[in-house]
């Protein structure tokens, strides 16, 4: 199947580009309408620009901050693996604390740490091989799962997505938007919605835009539509994201997938998640236990810089939520589908 997605076609934006000397990132925050990339040549760069949104999306975190260790490691002097290592874990630690939802950006970082300890005399180059493979890897699994997740959509169906899941949020391709992707190549998928995904906009700034540059329609929703748009019996899917899924299958993603999952339940529309498996925390036993970022109340005060709400109004704005396991149909990996999630389903297939 998966030689019937022209990948040229539907596949064109890369969020981050390594140039040998410097991470080149896409400034997501400019989007749509100035396509500029930030030159990153420090690790402390690249934490600020993942901690300040200009690249996002758990996968390109995580791949972000393996070509942070290996801008680390170009600025430190050390005779042997075990110096390194401890030269280089102040900037690991730093990269590590610029989001805490993501466990992609945790995970990436542990497996440059295993590479630097397993590496010789050679461990730059082994740094360096490490983040190509993090990047690479990420992009074949996004393909795969495209595959896995749009064979479980009927021909004719819509979907609805949240947040951005795409290219941009990954290595290439996307997770969520990867399978919406393979829905529409393959003739799955005749319609997709997507939510505006406020505050930051993800959905309407990025998500639409992407999918427009590949040539596939989009009808974009304000997130309060989404009860709405499920009631008129336009969407059978809802297909989204995730920043970490526990040992249960509790699965953190963007604020609002929850209550979509709870309205899909109402509805009768089915709820799948899409993401690779290095987004899988198996140390994490549920929901309750993630780190739910919180970011600054002027992301709710003002949009586009322009203020919004009057002075001295407080707002709360946690940007992630958690959707309970038992709302959610489908768990699409790389590694293939988890229908029903629950503990002894995500055991069995991501247990040692
Ligand atoms: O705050 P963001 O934009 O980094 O949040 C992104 C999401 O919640 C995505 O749905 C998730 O990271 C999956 S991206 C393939």
């Amino acid at each position: 199947m998966a030689d019937d997605i022209d990948y040229a076609r539907y596949d064109r934006i890369r969020p981050l580009r390594w140039t040998g000397e410097s991470l080149a990132v896409l400034d997501q925050r400019k989007l749509p309408f100035v396509t500029e990339y930030l030159t990153c040549t420090t690790s402390d760069e690249v934490a600020a620009a993942i901690h300040s949104l200009a690249v996002r999306g758990a996968p390109a975190i995580g791949i972000a901050a393996a070509w942070g260790v290996v801008l680390a490691e170009r600025a430190i002097v050390a005779d042997d693996v075990d110096e390194a290592a401890a030269r280089l874990e102040p900037a690991l630690q730093r990269l590590n604390a610029a989001r805490p939802t993501a466990v992609n950006l945790a995970w990436a970082l542990a497996r440059m740490r295993v590479a630097l300890a397993r590496a010789d005399g050679n461990w730059r180059q082994v740094l360096e091989d490490e983040a190509h493979a993090i990047d690479s890897e990420d992009l074949a699994a996004n393909r795969r799962m495209g595959s896995l997740g749009a064979a479980l959509i009927e021909r004719g169906s819509g979907v609805l997505t949240h947040c951005n899941t795409g290219s941009l949020a990954t290595a290439g391709f996307g997770t969520a938007l990867g399978v919406i992707r393979a829905g529409v190549a393959l003739g799955r998928i005749e319609r997709v919605f997507a939510g505006e995904t406020r505050p930051w906009l993800q959905g309407a700034r990025l998500t639409v835009w992407e999918l427009q540059q590949d040539g596939i329609d989009a009808t974009l929703i304000a997130d309060s539509a989404a009860s709405h748009l499920m009631k008129t019996g336009q969407v059978q899917w809802v297909v989204v994201g995730a920043d970490r899924i526990c040992a249960n299958g509790d699965t953190a993603n963007k604020i609002g997938t929850y209550q979509l999952a709870i309205a899909a339940r109402y509805h009768g529309v089915k709820f799948m998640v899409v993401a690779p498996s290095s987004t899988v925390d198996m140390a994490t036993a549920s929901g309750d236990l993630i780190d739910i970022e919180e970011r600054h109340s002027d992301e709710l005060h003002a949009i586009a810089g322009t203020r919004t709400v009057a002075e001295g109004i407080a707002a709360w704005n946690p940007v992630f939520d958690v959707t309970p396991h038992d709302l959610i149909d489908a768990i699409v990996t790389q590694q293939g589908v988890i229908e029903r999630p629950d503990a002894a389903a995500m055991q069995a297939a991501f247990g040692d």
